[in-house]
């Protein structure tokens, strides 16, 4: 085959953006990883840089593969600086009007040949290739969050994605050794669609007071047997993307099941994301996370 895959851009620099950053690196990949704010691209490399280092103090690889496949990574504000990528993912915030706005101004810059990728929790791939200036070569790569640690990959074929660009999105994600399971193009595909409905109906039996942060956290750890609580879980994600593909399951499949909870609007709206702003379910600001209710 021709087209090889030997430079990866990412766009959006944030929990996913960077995650997803790494893991090219560690495997060969050039990384361009590109986001609108400059603070963003350097603390995303910072980031790459700690959990690079806890790797190497766990002995996964040593200190020399650490620093080549830092080198690989090019930090950029500048979206022309992806248009010698082969493969370009988009890991920007779950809005569709901002990756379709990152889509018309990405496009132009590519490669013809090069493939184009969304990251996106649950919007439709189909919907968001018809947006580009290449839907044969658009595709839907799903990581899971932390990406580093994480082992599944959801691959995503929109209706027009040709069968070349889904061949080579299984030997880049196998590359980066991971395990990829093919959904269909739903609404939240296949993780999400049974994953947010439980976060959400976690969130109803905290809002309607059944139980509290605690409670419901640690009944579902050692009664379900999860790693961790579906509040926990929920900052982790992030509320307001959790938010996002509650709304997208509501609205794509027109069933009131799928409504997301007045509660979780409100963190939302009090801007209480989780992790990535310290405070959601539980406040991260001191030295061991509180529970907010
Ligand atoms: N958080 C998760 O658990 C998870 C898991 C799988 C997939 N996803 C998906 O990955 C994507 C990113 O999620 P995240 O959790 O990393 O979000 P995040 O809020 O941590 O990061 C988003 C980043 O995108 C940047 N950005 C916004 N507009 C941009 C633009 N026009 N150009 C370049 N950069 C731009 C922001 O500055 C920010 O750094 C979303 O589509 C989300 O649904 C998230």
């Amino acid at each position: 085959m021709g087209f090889e895959i030997k430079r990866v851009g990412i766009i959006g620099a944030g929990q996913m953006g960077n995650g997803i950053a790494h893991v090219c690196a560690l495997a060969g990949y050039d990384v361009v990883l590109n986001d609108l704010e400059a603070d963003r691209i350097k603390s995303s490399l910072a980031t790459i840089n700690g959990n690079m280092a806890r790797q190497v103090s766990k002995g996964l690889y040593g200190e020399d593969e650490k620093k080549a496949a830092l080198a690989r990574i090019h930090g950029t504000d500048q979206t022309s600086d992806l248009s010698d990528a082969d493969l370009v993912i988009e890991a920007a915030v779950e809005k569709e009007e901002i990756k379709r706005k990152i889509f018309s101004t990405v496009c132009p810059f590519l490669k013809p040949e090069a493939i184009l990728a969304t990251n996106t929790s649950s919007i439709s791939i189909t919907r968001l290739a018809a947006s580009t200036d290449r839907p044969e070569r658009f595709i839907g790569i799903h990581f899971m969050n932390p990406v580093p640690i994480m082992q599944l990959v959801e691959l995503v074929r929109g209706i027009a994605t040709e069968d070349e660009t889904f061949e080579l999105s299984k030997g880049f994600v196998t590359r980066l050794g991971k395990t990829y399971a093919v959904s269909e193009d739903f609404p939240a595909f296949m993780v999400n669609r049974i994953l947010l409905p439980m976060i959400n109906e976690a969130i109803y039996t905290l809002y309607e007071g059944v139980g509290s942060v605690d409670a419901i956290d640690t009944a579902m750890r050692l009664g379900a047997n999860h790693p961790m609580g579906p509040l926990q879980l929920a900052d982790f994600i992030g509320l307001d993307t959790c938010l996002s593909i509650m709304q997208v399951l509501h609205e794509g499949l027109a069933d009131s099941k799928y409504r997301p909870c007045p509660l979780l609007v409100k963190y939302v709206e009090a801007g209480w994301l989780g992790r990535k702003t310290q405070r959601g379910f539980y406040d991260y600001r001191g030295e061991k996370p509180v529970p907010t209710r």
